[in-house]
């Protein structure tokens, strides 16, 4: 299959119609590009599984229009969606809610709850609001590498069999959506990612929990998940400083402190230090390490603050052998 490469917002009505005919189009998102099919097909769906080599059990996030649309994909919604809709939609804040019964269950991997949100990237959004479309799309990744933040990375992985990716420019967050679950009473959060705990407590006025380890409910959470090609060693400062006086010839470095400018290193790039602009850079650093020469990738550990929790998740499954 030929991969034509779209771009926004030129040519959104080229995804839409392909999108329409059960094809299969990678997306631009606020977070990272998603893998997109019609959410109403389920054979367009079914393709999503093949072309990423997903496990036909896990589950897919549902992304819409507008909050208005929440009632076709959901039953029984507590306030609480409405709630942190009206707060943080169009935004990277997926709900898990109870499955409307005419969804097919393909869609969530044969669950009885979905995932849905509407994201924040302007062309995606035209795109659902003009064709009224709801989309499934997961990261548009083969299953467990590196979420793309850019349309060059969807096709480094995915070239040849999908029908098109529309180039929306680089993903402005960089890491995947916070996961909600509101199908219990206790709101607990599955997925770290770019909106806390903290500020989801803030509106919900409730405590907002955060399992410490991951949780089954959600199988993207596996342990080796997010991986660069090359192996990945996360090291702290003192760590790392010592292993590079060795001089390693073929190591990738990724660091913060200042202290590693003078080094001098071969391969080596420096990420930023405050928090947002690093969790926008790191998997394009990871894809480029993976590009770049080099046998692995040494990183220097992020600051273990809980508002580094998501950078931290992703590094820890992406370091993660065995
Ligand atoms: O930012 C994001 O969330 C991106 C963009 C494209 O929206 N999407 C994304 O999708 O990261 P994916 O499929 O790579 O990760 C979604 C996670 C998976 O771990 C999946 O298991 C979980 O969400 N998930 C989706 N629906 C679920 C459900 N009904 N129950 C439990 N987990 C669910
Ligand atoms: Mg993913």
């Amino acid at each position: 299959m030929n991969t034509e490469l779209l771009h926004a917002p030129a040519d959104l009505a080229r995804a839409a119609t392909l999108l329409m005919q059960g094809e299969l189009v990678a997306v631009p998102t606020e977070t990272v590009y998603g893998l997109a099919a019609d959410a109403s097909n389920p054979d367009a769906v079914t393709k999503i599984f093949e072309a990423k080599q997903r496990p036909a059990n896990h589950p897919l996030i549902v992304h819409l229009a507008s909050a208005e649309h929440l009632s076709s994909w959901a039953k029984d919604i507590p306030e609480r969606a409405w709630q942190l809709a009206a707060a943080f939609w169009p935004g990277p804040l997926t709900m898990l809610l109870a499955k409307a019964d005419a969804v097919n269950s393909v869609v969530t991997g044969g669950k009885d709850t979905i995932g849905l949100r509407v994201p924040a990237h302007p062309a995606l959004l035209q795109l659902l609001q003009q064709h009224q479309l709801a989309v499934a799309a997961p990261s548009a990744n083969p299953h467990k590498k590196l979420s793309p933040t850019s349309a060059e990375q969807v096709l480094a992985g995915l070239d040849g069999k999908i029908a098109a990716v529309l180039d929306g420019g680089d993903c402005d967050v960089g890491l995947e959506s916070t996961i909600v679950d509101l199908t219990s009473e206790t709101v607990q959060v599955l997925r770290a990612g770019p909106i806390s705990c903290e500020e989801i407590s803030l509106v919900l006025g409730c405590e907002v929990s955060m399992p410490r380890e991951h949780n089954v409910a959600v199988p993207g959470n596996v342990k080796a998940h997010y991986q660069p090609s090359k192996p990945l060693t996360i090291l702290n400062s003192a760590e790392l400083a010592s292993r590079l006086r060795q001089r390693p010839a073929d190591v990738i470095c990724l660091y913060i402190s200042d202290v590693f400018d003078a080094m001098a290193l071969p391969h080596w790039q420096k990420l930023p230090t405050d928090k947002v602009a690093y969790a926008k850079q790191l998997y394009r650093s990871l894809f480029d390490a993976d590009k770049a020469e080099g046998r692995e990738i040494w990183l220097e550990q992020p600051p273990q603050l809980p508002n580094w929790a998501d950078v931290n998740d992703r590094l820890k499954r992406a370091q993660h052998r065995g």
